[in-house]
C-alpha cells in the first residue's frame, strides 16, 4: 500500500496531517525553540487507532469467546502514560525486566494482564512474579527447575506457566532481531537433538504447566515465517495435549513481532492481513480450543511517534549541505549505528514548523555527538534545511525517542502525547519531562565524587 486507504487504523495521509499540525502547534507553543530544541511527539489518535486495529483483526479470526490477552511489549515505548493509554484501550503488558514489571504496574496494568518473558530472570524476580500471580514463560530448562522449586514452596499461584520454544524456523533480514535462528539465545531450541521430547516430558511431569510461548522474530521477519514459527507452536501443544489426554496447554503466547513499514505514511502490513495469514496457516488455533497471547510492540508505536530537533548551524562539507541537528545517536540509536537496517524518513520544517517547500538538495542531517558517524541520514534529496529549521525523524515511536543513549551526557528529551488539530487546535499533554543537566550528573555519581581520590587509596576504603 502506498499513501492511501490504511486499513488498521485510519489512512496514512490524515496520520501525516495530524503530524504537521503537532510539529507547527509545538513551535507555536513553546514547546520547540532555541532553548528547547529536541522534543518527542507522540500522536495519541493513532496509538488509539492501531490498538483498536489490533482488538478488532483478532476478533475477527477467533470462535466467539476465546479468552485473547493482547500484551503490549513494554520495551517498545517504556513510557508509564502510554503503558496506560494501551491499557485503557484494553491492552495488557509484556514485560521482561525488573523495570518494565514496575512500570506496567505504576501504569495500572493488572497481573492478570501481564506476562514476563525475560531470557535471564533471576530467582527473586521468579518468585516476585509467581507471589504477584503474573504470567511466567520459563526460557530454559534451568529456569523450570526454579520455577519447580517455587511452585512447590508456594503451590497455588495464580501464575499461568509455560515454556517458551525457539522453533528454529530461520531469521529474516535484520540477524540482530531474529529470535528463531538455529542458534538463537531465546527459549528451548526445538529442533535440537532430543529437545522436543524433553519439553513434552517436561508437561506432561508438571501438570501446572499451561501456557506454551514462542516470538519468532522482529522486524525483517517475513508474515509467512512468523506464521509457520506459529504453526510449530501449535503442532507442538497439539502433541502435548495429545499425549497428556487432556487440554493441558490452553494457552498459545504467539509473541509480537508485525514488522513497520518506514518508507511511507502507510501502514503496511496491517493486523488484519496477519491475522488473516494465521487463521489461514493454522486454523485449529482459532478455533476456540485454545486462549491466545500476542506481544506486539513496534507495530502498536512506531508510526505513532516523532522526534523533532532544532536545525542549529547549516553548513558545506565537500561540496554536500549538511545540517548539524540536536537529533542523533542518543534518541535514534539503532539508525546512527546500523543505519543499513534502520533507515528512518526525515521531514523539513521551517522555523515556524511548517512544512518546508523547495527543490530536493542532496544533503546529510547530523546529529550533536561527537563521532563522524552520528548521522540521521546520509545524501537524502529534500527541501534544503537551514539554521532554524526543524528536521523530523518519522516512524520514531517505538524503540527510538523512548530509549535514550547516554552518549555524550547529552540530556533524555521530553515527550508530550498530542490530540485534537485542524480548527479546534493541537493539545499537548507530558509524557516524560526532559532530563536536567542536574539529573546528568547525579546519575553520574556525583555523591561519590571524592570516591576514588580518598580513603580507598589510604587502605580505608569501603562501598556503601
Ligand atoms: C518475547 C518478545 N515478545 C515481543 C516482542 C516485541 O516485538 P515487536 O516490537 O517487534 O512487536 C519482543 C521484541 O524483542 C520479544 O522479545
Amino acid at each position: 500500500m502506498s499513501d492511501g486507504t490504511d486499513m488498521s487504523g485510519g489512512t496514512g495521509t490524515e496520520r501525516a496531517a495530524r503530524r504537521d499540525d503537532a510539529v507547527r502547534a509545538a513551535v507555536e507553543q513553546g514547546l520547540l525553540g532555541p532553548g528547547t530544541p529536541l522534543v518527542g511527539l507522540l500522536d495519541v489518535t493513532g496509538i488509539r487507532e492501531s490498538a483498536a486495529a489490533l482488538r478488532s483483526a483478532f476478533e475477527a479470526v477467533t470462535a466467539p469467546g476465546t479468552p485473547v490477552l493482547h500484551a503490549f511489549a513494554v520495551k517498545a515505548s517504556p513510557l508509564v502514560a502510554v503503558v496506560r493509554l494501551l491499557h485503557e484501550a484494553g491492552i495488557g503488558a509484556e514485560v521482561a525486566s525488573p523495570g518494565e514489571l514496575a512500570l506496567a504496574r505504576a501504569a495500572g496494568v493488572p497481573a492478570e494482564r501481564t506476562v514476563l518473558d525475560s531470557p535471564a530472570k533471576t530467582p527473586d524476580e521468579l518468585r516476585e512474579a509467581l507471589s504477584l500471580g503474573i504470567a511466567v514463560n520459563a526460557d530454559n530448562p534451568q529456569e523450570l527447575e526454579r520455577l519447580d522449586a517455587l511452585v512447590k514452596s508456594a503451590p497455588g499461584t495464580s501464575s499461568p506457566l509455560g515454556i517458551r520454544v525457539n522453533p528454529q524456523v530461520g531469521g529474516g533480514s535484520i540477524e540482530a532481531l531474529s529470535t528463531a535462528t538455529a542458534t538463537s539465545k531465546f527459549g528451548v531450541a526445538l529442533r535440537d537433538e532430543g529437545a522436543r521430547e524433553w519439553v513434552v516430558r517436561a508437561y506432561l511431569d508438571r501438570p501446572w504447566l499451561t501456557r506454551l510461548h514462542a516470538h519468532t522474530g522482529s522486524q525483517g521477519i517475513p508474515l509467512t515465517l512468523m506464521a509457520e514459527g506459529v504453526r510449530e507452536t501449535y503442532a507442538l501443544a497439539e502433541e502435548i495435549n495429545e499425549r497428556a489426554g487432556r487440554t493441558q496447554v490452553d494457552t498459545l503466547d504467539i509473541g509480537g513481532g508485525l514488522p513497520v513499514n518506514f518508507a511511507s505514511d502507510g501502514t503496511t502490513p496491517t493486523y488484519a492481513e496477519y491475522a488473516r495469514l494465521l487463521s489461514e496457516t493454522v486454523p485449529g488455533l482459532f478455533d476456540g480450543r485454545y486462549g491466545l497471547v500476542t506481544e506486539f510492540g513496534r507495530s502498536l508505536l512506531a508510526k505513532h511517534g516523532t522526534v523533532v530537533a532544532r536545525v542549529e548551524y547549516a553548513k558545506s562539507a565537500g561540496g554536500r549541505p549538511v545540517a548539524v541537528t540536536h537529533a542523533g545517536v542518543q534518541v535514534a540509536t539503532r539508525t546512527v549505528y546500523a543505519p543499513g537496517a534502520w533507515p528512518l524518513r526525515i521531514a523539513a520544517y521551517d522555523g515556524k514548523g511548517r512544512p518546508k517547500e523547495g527543490p530536493d538538495v542532496v544533503q546529510d542531517v547530523a546529529g550533536p555527538a561527537c563521532f563522524a558517524g552520528d548521522l540521521l541520514a546520509v545524501g537524502r534529496a529534500m527541501p534544503l534545511l537551514e539554521q532554524g529549521d526543524y528536521a523530523a525523524a518519522l516512524d520514531t515511536g517505538a524503540y527510538y525517542f523512548a530509549h535514550h543513549y547516554a552518549y555524550n551526557s547529552l540530556a533524555r528529551p521530553a515527550v508530550y502525547g498530542f490530540a485534537g488539530g485542524g480548527e479546534t487546535g493541537v493539545t499537548f499533554a507530558a509524557v516524560r519531562r526532559a532530563q536536567a543537566v542536574e539529573e546528568i550528573v547525579a546519575e553520574a555519581g556525583r555523591e561519590y565524587a571524592d570516591s576514588l581520590t580518598g580513603d580507598l587509596l589510604r587502605g580505608r576504603g569501603g562501598a556503601s
